[in-house]
């Protein structure tokens, strides 16, 4: 596995793989890696020929209190699993490769992050969507991998990839799972013993809905109002519960076809967000 900092060096590794005839798989992380991550990584060797990752704790997509600074960084670790999962080039920029000296283009989507996440983190789909295009005219690839796990997010890149006519498939895997339900992420290390009992409640609250929806219910109150009861007697904080469109994420009254519902609850000095997909009965 090569590891490489400068877009010049990236550039001439997917050079040769492309000289080769091979495919190219990518997957953009932050680094603090787990079986989340390394499930996207399997799914990109099943896609293509080559898998290049990114390692870049991204300092445009935190807001002013976020936890840029406090943001686990741990790259030898991060690399020697890389390594063991079949990774093919690790690309780990300086933040300077990425934005370079007098900087001054963003993408910004105009409707995606007016929503959900977006609200509570007014630039942060700005900073991914920017970073992202970025990585991805530095790598190239011929798909991207993303975890569902970041819905909103992944919605934000499908969009973006449409709207810049970008000739890349863009790949969601589906969310990795502690044994207990809790969705594996980077910051689950923030929660105590009792808040990460409390945090089981995001998913346990988000299956009960979709097994309201997958049984006929197609009442949004008496669906939010479901997940509501059982997250909030647990004794987060809680930033949003919607019901959305899966695609736009919009809000909706009455589910007719498929939905997505979304959770974002603060248990002590981290943020959970969790989702499901709504099924009605066929
Ligand atoms: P990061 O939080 O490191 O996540 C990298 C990728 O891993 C994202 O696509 C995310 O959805 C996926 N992921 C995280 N936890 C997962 C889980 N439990 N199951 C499945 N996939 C999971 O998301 C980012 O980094 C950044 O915003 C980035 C896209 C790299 C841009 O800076």
């Amino acid at each position: 596995m090569r590891q490489v900092s400068t877009v010049a060096e990236l550039r001439e590794a997917t050079a040769t793989f492309r000289r080769q005839g091979d495919t190219l798989a990518f997957v953009p992380t932050m680094g603090c890696l787990h079986e989340g991550h390394l499930a996207l990584v399997k799914r990109a060797k099943a896609e293509a020929d080559r898998v290049v990752v990114s390692i870049f704790v991204n300092p445009s997509q935190f807001g002013p209190g976020e936890d840029l600074t406090a943001y686990p960084r741990m790259e030898d670790a991060d690399c020697a699993k890389l390594e063991g999962a079949g990774v093919d080039l690790v690309f780990l920029p300086t933040e300077e490769a990425l934005y370079p000296p007098g900087d001054q283009t963003v993408v910004m989507l105009s409707e995606l992050p007016q929503h959900l996440c977006g609200l509570a983190r007014p630039i942060h789909f700005q900073g991914v969507a920017t970073v992202c295009s970025k990585l991805f005219n530095a790598v190239g690839p011929d798909v991207v991998v993303f975890g569902e796990k970041d819905y909103q997010q992944l919605q934000v890149i499908r969009r973006m990839v449409k709207d810049l006519l970008l000739p890349i498939r863009v790949v969601g895997v589906p969310t990795v799972r502690e044994t207990d339900g809790l969705a594996l992420s980077s910051r689950n290390q923030y929660l105590s013993p009792d808040e990460r009992a409390q945090a089981l409640s995001l998913n346990q609250a988000l299956q009960a809905a979709a097994t309201l929806v997958a049984n006929g219910e197609q009442d949004v109150d008496r669906i939010l109002g479901a997940l509501k009861s059982r997250i909030t007697s647990s004794g987060g904080q809680v930033d949003y519960i919607a019901v959305v469109d899966s695609e736009t994420l919009e809000s909706l009254e009455n589910l007719g076809h498929e939905a997505r519902a979304l959770v974002a609850v603060q248990f002590g000095g981290a943020r959970l967000i969790d989702n499901i997909a709504l099924r009605p009965p066929s």
